[in-house]
């Protein structure tokens, strides 16, 4: 089974409140979105494989180490996109391929409308970004699409999640680690009139939030 790694660090739990506020803008959002992916991707790479480097140091020669994997980034457009930046801070050499779903707003279920990944992999290590793992469709979907794609480690990076996700990602992929930094009560069902499928508490759309869009 896969691990679940739910950060109980004080800076991702500060950062985490500020974030859900709804009161945050649009700016503000997008800096703690980058914040703390940036403490989150310490903790998600802490498996990555190293080979020993031999370097020169002013003093002497010196048997060092080097990341021995390619990793590549694998945003779902949009609300992944700002994780992108983070990421290449901790990790500048990594690759970034996007993946474009949206949710159908009747069904819930994922939609694809962009992949343009190459025909072999070219990475060792894949990292889906998405800030929300909610129903957990727009995950799996990814998911599956770099198995079909021939890609054999894969973790997800996210920052809240709701059971259900968990559960559905942990059900259809149990080899994909999932390290978050929040596991929310549940999902809004549409009883009250509000839109189905939405993390509670959580923050609301988080596309819409970075982008000042809807
Ligand atoms: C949001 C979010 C995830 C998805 C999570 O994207 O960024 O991709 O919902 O929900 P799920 O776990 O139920 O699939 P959305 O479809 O709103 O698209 P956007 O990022 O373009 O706003
Ligand atoms: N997508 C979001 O952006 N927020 C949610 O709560 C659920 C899905």
């Amino acid at each position: 089974m896969s691990r679940v790694v739910v950060s109980n660090h004080p800076l991702i739990q500060h950062k985490l409140t500020l974030l859900r506020s709804a009161t945050t803008e649009p700016k503000k959002f997008r800096e703690l979105v980058r914040e703390i992916t940036w403490l989150l991707a310490y903790e998600a790479l802490d498996d990555l494989l190293l080979i020993d480097k031999t370097i020169d140091t002013p003093l002497c020669p010196m048997v060092g180490k080097e990341l021995a994997e390619r990793v590549g980034l694998i945003p779902i457009l949009r609300a992944g996109m700002g994780m992108v930046g983070a990421m290449l801070e901790v990790l500048p050499m990594a690759e970034v391929w996007h993946i474009g779903l949206y949710r159908d707003h009747k069904t819930l279920a994922p939609v694809e409308y962009y992949n343009k990944l190459p025909v072999e992999p070219t990475v060792q290590v894949c990292l889906i970004l998405d800030p929300m793992l909610a129903t957990g469709g727009s995950a799996v979907a990814t998911v599956d699409i770099l198995k079909r794609w021939g890609a054999k480690r894969i973790k997800f990076l996210g920052l809240i999640a709701a059971p259900e996700g968990v559960q559905r990602m942990q059900a259809a992929h149990p080899d994909v680690d999932i390290h978050i930094a929040a596991v929310d009560e549940r999902l809004t069902d549409g009883s009250d009139g509000r839109p189905a499928g939405y993390i509670v508490p959580g923050l609301g759309d988080a596309g819409d939030r970075q982008y000042g869009t809807g």
